[in-house]
């Protein structure tokens, strides 16, 4: 696939993700042997430590990180935002069937254009969707728009692994056995190569921190999961 931008990024996104909404869930937890919830686990709670009020889950999917988010401590609601109804459907359908302690509620939307005020979300989250960003840039800096002064931007992503010994067990993963499940499994393994690929041209964990910076965050941190190929960042809009 040649590197794709912009409009053409975001139609090329939305047919794949159409695509394969169906079987979304089941490829998450077969690719990742079920680790997938435990890194959202994770991630929620580190959203949200310290801070309390509403979160906005952007390009949420089939919603596992709102849910999630809607059973943390301190959380008094959720908004979980995707640009594509098939995959709004299916983490409606999530909600009903397992209800948590805080309200959480889905709705259709563009990353790049966020139907909120400034300042409205004590913390706004995205996981394994900044790659898929026609332009990641503006999309951290709506997430930031409508984060509340002192309130957190965090992002759990998929991210190369450039040295180390779990580098070529990681890449054999993602290029060999990811397209060849996907293949076996939605029967779309050119949706199940693009993840790999998407993969590598992604910024680095330094190369996303930064950019957390230069979008107006502070005291940028991240945490590296399953033998690095997983990261979760976070950083706090100015007080
Ligand atoms: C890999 S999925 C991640 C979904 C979910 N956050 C998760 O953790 O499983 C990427 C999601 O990004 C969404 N997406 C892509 N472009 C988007 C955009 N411009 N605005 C909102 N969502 C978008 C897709 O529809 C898809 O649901």
């Amino acid at each position: 696939m040649v590197e794709l931008k912009g409009p053409e990024k975001r139609r090329y996104v939305a047919d794949l993700f159409s695509r394969i909404s169906r079987r979304y869930d089941l490829m998450n937890t077969l690719m990742t042997f079920g680790m997938d919830r435990r890194w959202r686990k994770t991630a929620a709670r580190q959203a949200m430590e310290g801070l309390e009020g509403p979160v906005l889950d952007v390009a949420t999917g089939t919603g596992d990180l709102a849910l999630a988010l809607g059973r943390v401590v301190g959380v008094t609601e959720v908004v979980g935002m995707d640009l594509l109804n098939p995959m709004v459907s299916r983490a409606i359908s999530k909600v009903a069937r397992a209800p948590g302690p805080a309200p959480v509620t889905f709705m259709v939307g563009d990353a790049l254009s966020l139907p909120f005020p400034d300042d409205s979300f004590a913390c706004v989250t995205s996981a394994f969707s900044l790659r898929n960003l026609p332009d990641l840039e503006a999309a951290l800096r709506e997430m930031v728009r409508v984060t509340r002064p002192g309130g957190r931007v965090l992002s759990l992503e998929t991210m190369p692994v450039d040295k180390g010994m779990s580098r070529p067990l990681v890449r054999f993963h993602f290029r060999r056995i990811v397209p060849l499940l996907g293949a076996l499994i939605t029967f779309d393994r050119a949706a199940y190569t693009y993840l790999p690929q998407s993969v590598d041209r992604f910024l680095s964990p330094a190369g996303l921190a930064d950019l957390f910076r230069a979008v107006g965050l502070e005291t940028v941190q991240h945490q590296s999961l399953a033998l690095g190929a997983v990261h979760i960042h976070w950083g706090t809009k100015a007080p």
